[in-house]
């Protein structure tokens, strides 16, 4: 399995990735890490690890148009069996879901359908929930909307801030993302056509609930 990776910043999910990756729990390889910032550090996380890299800037483009042309020129070229979304802050455009349908996944940083799109550590703490976590699912038109693959979902406790709310989502995300990504890569989970399949059952409206230490 081709796996191309997206990133924005620092890449610790992109690491968690390659590490799996690396001592094959992941079947699979990493032919391609795609960057929308120069100096995600995520970049040198790759190039340690001899995986190519491209940075596409959106301001060396005329406008989002010729931007969204250009990285998806750039996916298809991959040839990717599967596009992780990994910290990317960039919505795909419709055109380049569409092209690649049940092939991208994304890693939310809350227990969706509750809190799409940004800050979701402080607004779970603002709206006084007693649990928090991450959800990995597929990436369609729609932001932080995709069937949900897969969540992880831990306490929070009075003691809890944003920052050690953020501490907690990424080390558990460390382990849910790339044990989804091993569920395609052994061909376990896969998009039919109209959804996704988890060894031969559709795969639960709510995803596959997990729990990590
Ligand atoms: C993760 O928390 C992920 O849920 C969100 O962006 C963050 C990326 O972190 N989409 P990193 O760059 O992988 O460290």
């Amino acid at each position: 399995m081709n796996i191309v990776v997206l990133i924005s910043g620092d890449g610790s999910n992109l690491q968690a990735i390659i590490d799996a990756v690396e001592d094959n729990t992941i079947p699979a390889t990493i032919t391609r890490v795609i960057s929308n910032k120069a100096s995600a550090f995520g970049l040198e996380r790759a190039q340690r690890h001899h995986i190519p890299t491209t940075v596409l800037q959106k301001k060396h483009f005329a406008n989002r148009e010729k931007y969204d042309e250009a990285l998806l020129a750039c996916l298809k070229e991959t040839q990717a069996d599967l596009i992780v979304l990994a910290g990317f802050m960039h919505i795909l455009s419709a055109t380049c879901v569409q092209h690649f349908t049940g092939k991208i996944i994304n890693i939310h940083p809350a227990l969706l359908p509750k809190f799409r799109g940004l800050h979701t550590h402080q607004r779970a703490l603002d709206a006084q929930e007693n649990t928090h976590g991450s959800t990995v699912h597929l990436v369609t038109a729609e932001l932080d909307a995709g069937q949900i693959i897969a969540q992880a979902a831990f306490p929070i406790t009075d003691k809890d801030t944003a920052d050690t709310l953020e501490r907690k989502v990424k080390h558990i995300e460390h382990q849910l993302y790339p044990k989804v990504i091993a569920l395609f890569a052994t061909e376990q989970l896969h998009f039919d056509g109209r959804s996704l399949v988890y060894n031969h059952s559709p795969l639960p409206m709510q995803g596959l609930q997990w729990a990590f230490t």
